[in-house]
């Protein structure tokens, strides 16, 4: 905050929706910051408003502009990015050609390519940064893999990860963008692989003579309890499944039968299905 008590920055989301608010409910404390955000929902807006006191909702894209944002977060669905982006079009180009500041673009719609974004704009140069976070972000627990166009400073880079720090616990920074389909297979979509295993697993616990709480609760406190150790462990994963695997005692019993059952295959083929559709989606949804 300035010493004349305005904010600093203001960071602008363009959808109000699930993703945006998770991440406004996480900066709404920090009073450097001036969150403003359009939405068409006016039930939305109120909701906003009400839950997060000095955050501003606005019903149009152009209002939020024109308070001249540093940051713009692109929070909509993917397919109606192209109709959000066209109705920035003529806002931004027409700063660019008064020489007026324009912001760093952050997108959080997955599967859409910055040449896509970029297409629509019709503007150039512009810093752009791509994001792929997951679902556990919402509750302040995402893993995100973040792409940087040509033109993002080193400064952007940083206030972008200051900003995803509210709802991401792991930030990683891919070279060259066709990487963001890997993130998507891996960290994207794995939530729901987990689920699946997770779901598995309770539902064997069950069968093999445990109540439903109790399956669901071991289960769900294994995986959280297997995931912190293997982060706060030197050990790598193989290492840290070695020491837990007596020879010919349980572990190694169960560690057999998925080992049979061409575990890793399965998992090799899960992510790179995920990939391979990451990459059609960018295609179908980047259509002009
Ligand atoms: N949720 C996640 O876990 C997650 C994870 C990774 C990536 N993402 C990405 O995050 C983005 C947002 O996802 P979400 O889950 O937050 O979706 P969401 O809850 O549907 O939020 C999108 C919001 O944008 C609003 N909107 C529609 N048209 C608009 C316009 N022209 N201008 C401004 N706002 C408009 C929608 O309003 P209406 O509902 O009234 O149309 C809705 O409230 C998506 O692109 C998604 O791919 C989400």
């Amino acid at each position: 905050m300035h010493a004349n008590g305005t904010k600093s920055l203001t960071i602008a989301f363009i959808g109000g929706g699930n993703m945006a608010e998770a991440i406004i409910g996480g900066l709404c404390q920090d009073v450097q910051y001036r969150l403003v955000f359009s939405e068409p929902s006016r039930e939305r807006r109120d909701y906003m408003q009400q839950k997060y006191l000095n955050v501003e909702g606005y019903s149009d894209s152009e209002q939020v502009l024109a308070l001249e944002p540093q940051v713009v977060i692109l929070a909509v669905k993917p397919q109606i990015m192209k109709v959000v982006m066209k109705e920035l079009e003529p806002i931004l180009q027409q700063r660019q050609q008064h020489d007026l500041p324009t912001p760093l673009l952050i997108s959080i719609a997955a599967g859409i390519s910055t040449l896509s974004i970029r297409r629509w704009l019709n503007v150039v140069d512009l810093p752009l940064i791509r994001l792929m976070p997951n679902t556990p972000a919402l509750i302040g627990q995402g893993a995100v893999g973040c792409y940087a166009m040509d033109g993002v400073s080193a400064e952007q880079r940083q206030l972008t990860e200051s900003l995803l720090g509210v709802v991401c616990k792991h930030i990683s920074w891919v070279e060259k963008e066709p990487l963001m389909d890997a993130v998507t297979a891996v960290s994207g979509s794995g939530p729901a692989y987990y689920f699946l295993i997770m779901e598995a697993m309770q539902n064997a616990g069950v069968e093999a003579g445990l109540s439903i709480e109790d399956a669901k609760a071991l289960t769900l406190q294994t995986c959280l309890g297997a995931a912190r150790m293997a982060m706060e462990s030197e050990d790598d994963l193989a290492t840290l499944r070695q020491k837990v695997t007596s020879p010919k005692g349980t572990t190694e019993a169960a560690l057999k039968v998925l080992e049979a059952g061409n575990i890793r295959q399965l998992m090799y083929d899960a992510v790179f299905a995920a990939d391979q559709r990451s990459r059609e989606l960018a295609e179908e949804f980047g259509k002009d």
